[in-house]
């Protein structure tokens, strides 16, 4: 059954801006469980500006599905990774300017880099993952590295606005998914699904995650956390 990934970011966004303790992202996480998400995901910035360090040492520690933690390959980053040893660690590229994570890691010629850092968060008992676009060359960039899963970036889909385009993206991630299977990765997916576009990518087969955060969170604003992630998981096809 397709899991569903909930990323509490924008939880923490809002508890900063006002810089004090609430909404509390602990109650997110037991929210979001107890509707039935699969995993949590955080990720956690070079600049902070939303996750902390102490939000993903809180979430480790209660944390009853599974903890998956995007971060860039930044040495500092990497070793408090080594240290809290989430569940799975989703590399991501990262730029201090950007809105949110604007595309996918460039692994077709970084090969050696990113082996060498999944393999220091492996030995820690950590799953990695790659954040990637939906793109042959890349996919098979990623069976260099030794990783096993990865996670195709769906975000010019979801902003493609004129249906040609998202036909078009949408073929993309499709192809990127069977030739990933092909080889034997296990395939998520995210970045800009919502409660509108996620039906599609929730049909193609062999997906096994969808990671979801900006649009859960905005419609928790109207309807509560609970029935948000619900609503998402039925869309999903567990109606
Ligand atoms: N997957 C990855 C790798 C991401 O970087 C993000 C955004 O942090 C998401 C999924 C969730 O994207 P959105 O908030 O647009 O649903």
């Amino acid at each position: 059954m397709l899991e569903l990934g909930v990323n509490i970011d924008h939880v923490a966004t809002l508890r900063q801006a006002r810089g004090g303790a609430e909404p509390g992202i602990l109650c997110a996480v037991k929210e979001c469980e107890k509707a039935g998400c699969d995993s949590i995901v955080a990720h956690l910035r070079e600049d902070r500006r939303h996750i902390n360090d102490l939000d993903i040492e809180a979430i480790k520690s209660i944390v009853a599905t599974r903890f998956n933690l995007e971060m860039s390959i930044n040495e500092e980053i990497v070793e408090i990774a080594r240290k809290i040893r989430p569940d799975q660690a989703t590399l991501v590229p990262e730029k201090r300017q950007e809105l949110t994570t604007e595309g996918g890691l460039r692994v077709n010629g970084n090969e050696q880099k990113i082996r060498k850092v999944a393999e220091r968060l492996k030995e820690k008992g950590v799953r990695v993952s790659l954040f990637i676009d939906p793109d042959e060359h890349e996919v098979n960039a990623v069976k260099r590295t030794g990783v096993k899963i990865i996670e195709i970036h769906t975000g010019r889909y979801s902003d493609a606005g004129a249906e040609r385009v998202a036909d078009m993206e949408f073929q993309k991630i499709k192809k990127a998914c069977d030739i990933a299977l092909d080889i034997g990765l296990t395939v998520n997916a995210g970045h800009g699904l919502n409660y509108t576009n996620v039906k599609r990518v929730a049909g193609i087969k062999g997906i096994n995650e969808l990671n979801i955060g900006h649009s859960i969170i905005s419609r928790a604003i109207f309807t509560g956390l609970d029935r948000a992630v619900r609503e998402m998981k039925a869309l999903m096809g567990h109606e």
